[in-house]
């Protein structure tokens, strides 16, 4: 079932835990996500994140079979684009039926990242989809295993919200995306601040490296979304690393990618069972 970002971070709040948000780009990586959301009956965010990944395969091709897995999937599934960077490519996700939007301005002045939110907020409304947007920049990570990019500012944060009325707020706390180089130190009352002065639910973004306790702490504190990607990807190639060095004589696509299917999935059991946070089952 096809549902908004809104209504999936609804159950989240009420539960006290976040939701999965795990990018596709593949027919494999979608089916990893639907099926290990099933097995776990929890609902989930399926994301693409064209800006990243469109040159793995074109939004227009994937968010197809995105929207169709999860109009099918058991359990309640929000299709989600990812870093959204320009309207063009906001409309064609909702064109194609994608059930939320992020639009990221984190690299622009305070002023036209807010601007052009309440663009995008306008535009995800006329098709009654759900907006997240970014303040501060999860950026990359330093030789010394420092954030590059800027912490979000809670009072910053609650103008933020106040002038773009989105729906979830994704901010920077400690994390960033891919491999940390070092142990991240994440600020736990960053994020308790951010939710109490804007009071809308806080997205993680660079959720590979982060520890059970600390994806915990970080959803007592408020986050309600956790997106991740990297590790899933980095142990499906493990997995097929061995499988090929397991294999005598020739080695086939079609079984690399159920090799690839089957690992991700039990990545993203595993998450999905960490973010439920303590709950046995919903
Ligand atoms: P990782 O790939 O670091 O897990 O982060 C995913 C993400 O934040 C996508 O927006």
């Amino acid at each position: 079932m096809l549902i908004t970002l809104r209504n999936i971070l609804d159950i989240a709040e009420s539960k006290n835990m976040a939701i999965a948000a795990f990018n596709a780009t593949s027919l494999e990586g979608i089916m990893a996500v639907i099926e290990a959301a099933e097995e776990e009956n929890t609902p989930v965010i399926l994301q693409f994140a064209n800006a990243a990944h469109g040159k793995y395969i074109p939004l227009e091709k994937i968010g197809k079979v995105m929207v169709m897995l999860a109009e099918e999937a058991k359990v309640p599934v929000c299709v989600h684009l990812d870093h959204g960077d320009n309207f063009d490519e906001i409309k064609t996700a909702l064109d194609i039926g994608f059930s939320s939007i992020m639009y990221d301005g984190s690299a622009l002045s305070f002023k036209e990242n807010v601007a052009n939110t309440r663009y995008a907020r306008y535009i995800a409304d006329v098709y009654g989809a759900s907006i997240e947007a970014e303040l501060g920049s999860m950026g990359a990570e330093g030789a010394e295993g420092n954030v590059m990019g800027a912490y979000t500012d809670p009072e910053t944060a609650k103008i933020f919200v106040e002038e773009t009325d989105i729906d979830a707020l994704a901010a920077s706390f400690g994390t960033v995306h891919g491999i940390y180089k070092s142990e991240p130190k994440l600020d736990f009352n960053r994020i308790e601040k951010i939710r109490e002065l804007t009071d809308v639910p806080v997205v993680m973004h660079g959720g590979s490296g982060i520890s059970d306790d600390d994806f915990r702490k970080c959803i007592d504190c408020g986050v309600r979304k956790i997106n991740f990607y990297t590790y899933a990807a980095k142990f499906a190639g493990d997995a097929i690393r061995k499988m090929a060095a397991e294999t005598n004589g020739n080695l086939y696509s079609h079984d690399v990618f159920v090799t690839a299917r089957e690992s991700m999935k039990e990545t993203y059991r595993d998450a999905i069972r960490v973010f439920r946070n303590n709950k046995v089952s919903l």
